[in-house]
């Protein structure tokens, strides 16, 4: 578990770019409005486990956002060999089943006291229910992220990645121990982008959400630690 020691340590902030010095400056001027980095598919594709060991030495929490969805062996071998790096968070689809995400605990649980937290991405904060409809599910987005969440849980999960408007359902559904990693936030100064099930900052947490992933309103921002600094002190520090 990362220390909350004031608000805005619950944000981890989406280093979406592929350039390794420009993700360490970053890290380094953000560290004192955020809590976490968040590096992904793009960064990982463009420069791999170097690329987050670089970053990782500027000493803040990192969630390692790479969303694992394939047969259950594969996706424990991938936790396994993201352990060495550290990641505070790990994450897999929740769509890959049960047996996948227990796999995927256990995998994790290898590393003892320093293992990652596993997390299950319920439904992507860039879907629609049209979008849904047209990958064939049929139930409604908030039905299948609880169902998402439920199984995550039951799987040996530590939490999974919603929406904000999905926080209230999910802590009824799973609890108070489950922790709820909201990504698709906007301040109400920022473009909304490709994401469509979003929330201020403020709201997210209010509604209580224990994590935020804020991305291009910072990293986009003509001043991002202007931008930083505005969504911390929104919070409340
Ligand atoms: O720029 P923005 O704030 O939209 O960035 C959101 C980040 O959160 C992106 O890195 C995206 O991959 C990630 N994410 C998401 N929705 C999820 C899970 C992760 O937007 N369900």
């Amino acid at each position: 578990m990362t220390t909350i020691a004031k608000p805005s340590d619950r944000i981890f902030v989406a280093l979406d770019i592929t350039d390794v010095a420009e993700a360490v400056s970053l890290a380094e001027k953000l560290r004192d409005w955020v809590g976490g980095v968040k590096m992904g598919k793009e960064f990982f594709t463009a420069n791999g486990p170097q690329g987050v060991a670089e970053v990782s030495k500027v000493g803040m929490p990192v969630f390692l956002d790479l969303k694992w969805h394939d047969i259950p062996n594969t996706v424990a071998a991938a936790v396994r060999a993201s352990q060495p790096l550290n990641p505070l968070f790990v994450n897999v689809h929740a769509s890959g089943g049960a047996v996948m995400m227990a796999k995927a605990a256990e995998a994790a649980a290898e590393a003892g006291d320093k293992r990652s937290q596993v997390l299950g991405v319920t439904v992507l904060t860039s879907m629609s229910q049209e979008d849904l409809d047209g990958v064939g599910v049929e139930s409604s987005v908030l039905d299948q992220v609880v169902r998402l969440a439920k199984l995550a849980k039951n799987s040996g999960l530590d939490g999974v990645v919603c929406s904000a408007k999905e926080i209230t359902a999910i802590r009824e559904a799973c609890g108070k121990d489950f922790a709820l990693m909201v990504p698709g936030i906007r301040p109400a100064w920022a473009a909304t982008g490709d994401q469509k099930r979003i929330m201020t900052p403020a709201d997210a947490i209010a509604a209580g959400a224990d994590y935020l992933v804020i991305g291009r309103p910072i990293t986009q921002a003509d001043d991002p630690v202007e931008a930083a600094k505005k969504i911390a002190e929104e919070l409340g520090g």
